[in-house]
């Protein structure tokens, strides 16, 4: 196992210290048994524990297994989501009173940050999947046209992939952006687990922000910016900015596990779940075909998601969101066969869910 922060953790938590200092459970029970059992490692700055805003053991080297994983030069681990990250990242890459390029249907976490950093958004223009009603994905050509009319331009943040799965071609729009003397960042929030699909989502990319508590197993919080190098006491100092000061070190040493799974058995659950997906976009009414998709996101297509997301919630199936047109259903490598089996599409769970619909 490579998890220099949970092991440093964990030695902590075995060495029998007079905890002095937050959490004030100081690593006994709760009063819920649940939760119990992770209240050693629910620790603060420590020598031992080391500092998330500081360079050091043990968060350099945990930070820098998962930015070479990813192919980046760095990595700063984040307890307030991909949230946190767009702030610092948006921080980082502009100076106040910049206009930024950025798509419409972007996180509000961005139009947050654009009044936080005191930016001006330029908005990119389409591209709408004009019958699916969704935005994306994005091409060299729909960037290469807001930076002819907006030379001034020159930092620009794309949502990919987007809740719906679909992907934009970041290593082409890289390349344009770069010609031009900009930079890139990407939100790509829902993409965590693309990497170790093989799925080239990110490279070109000046930075990414990509939560691993929505496709990876990992704590709630817990995400991660990936960046080139030259920057570091930028990120750290940035994040710290918009962050607490008291990170969770559960959540972050949970980001420590699931690389370290990943690059073990998780790898081929992904893949496992990559070919469920495939069968089930089969068998539903499903974006798909010809779209450059994340192999893992159920995106149905449905009269009244609505009605649709009643129907599941009813046999006990919980997607994580709905639209007029669509239900999103996050599927990833802690996915259980039972789970997707409860998903079938036999006769009687077609009318269960979409009474009138074929
Ligand atoms: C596209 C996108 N970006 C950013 C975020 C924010 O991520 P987090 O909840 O990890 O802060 C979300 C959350 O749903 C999102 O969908």
């Amino acid at each position: 196992m490579s998890t220099p922060l949970y092991d440093a953790l964990t030695a902590y938590a075995r060495s029998n210290p007079a905890r002095f200092h937050m959490p004030g459970h100081k690593g006994t029970p709760l009063s819920a048994p649940e939760f119990s059992p992770l209240t050693p490692l629910d620790v603060t700055e420590l020598p031992p524990t080391g500092n998330l805003y500081e360079a050091g053991a043990p968060f350099d080297e945990a930070q820098q297994l998962w930015a070479r994983a990813f192919g980046f030069d760095h990595c700063q681990f984040l307890t307030g989501g991909s949230t946190l990250g767009i702030h610092t990242g948006l921080a980082l890459f502009t100076s106040p009173g910049d206009r930024v390029a950025v798509d419409r249907a972007c996180h509000r976490s961005v139009y947050n940050a654009l009044a936080l950093l005191d930016l001006e958004p330029v908005f990119l223009e389409r591209p709408w999947l004009g019958e699916e009603n969704l935005i994306g994905p994005f091409s060299q050509k729909d960037v290469e046209k807001i930076l002819d009319v907006h030379p001034d331009v020159k930092t620009v943040c794309i949502t990919s992939p987007t809740y719906a799965g679909l992907l934009s071609d970041i290593p082409a729009i890289s390349g344009e952006i770069h010609r031009r003397g900009g930079k890139l960042f990407v939100d790509g929030a829902h993409g965590a687990h693309l990497p170790c699909l093989g799925v080239d989502a990110f490279s070109g990319a000046d930075g990414v922000v990509v939560s691993a508590h929505k496709t990876l197993p990992a704590l709630g919080q817990g995400a991660l910016l990936f960046y080139r190098g030259g920057v570091e006491d930028r990120v750290r100092r940035w994040s710290s900015v918009f962050g607490t000061s008291s990170p969770s070190y559960p959540i972050l040493a949970s980001l420590d596990l699931c690389r370290d799974w990943l690059e073990g058995e998780g790898k081929g659950e992904y893949r496992r779940v990559r070919d469920r997906v495939a069968g089930l976009r089969e068998r539903f009414p499903s974006l798909g075909g010809e779209l450059p998709l994340d192999p893992t996101r159920l995106t149905l297509k449905v009269k009244d998601g609505p009605a649709f997301a009643r129907a599941l919630e009813e046999r006990g199936i919980y997607p994580e969101m709905e639209d007029g047109g669509h239900v999103v259903l996050i599927c990833t490598g802690s996915d259980s066969e039972d789970s997707f089996v409860r998903l079938e599409p036999n006769r009687r769970t077609v009318v269960a869910y979409a009474p009138g619909q074929k």
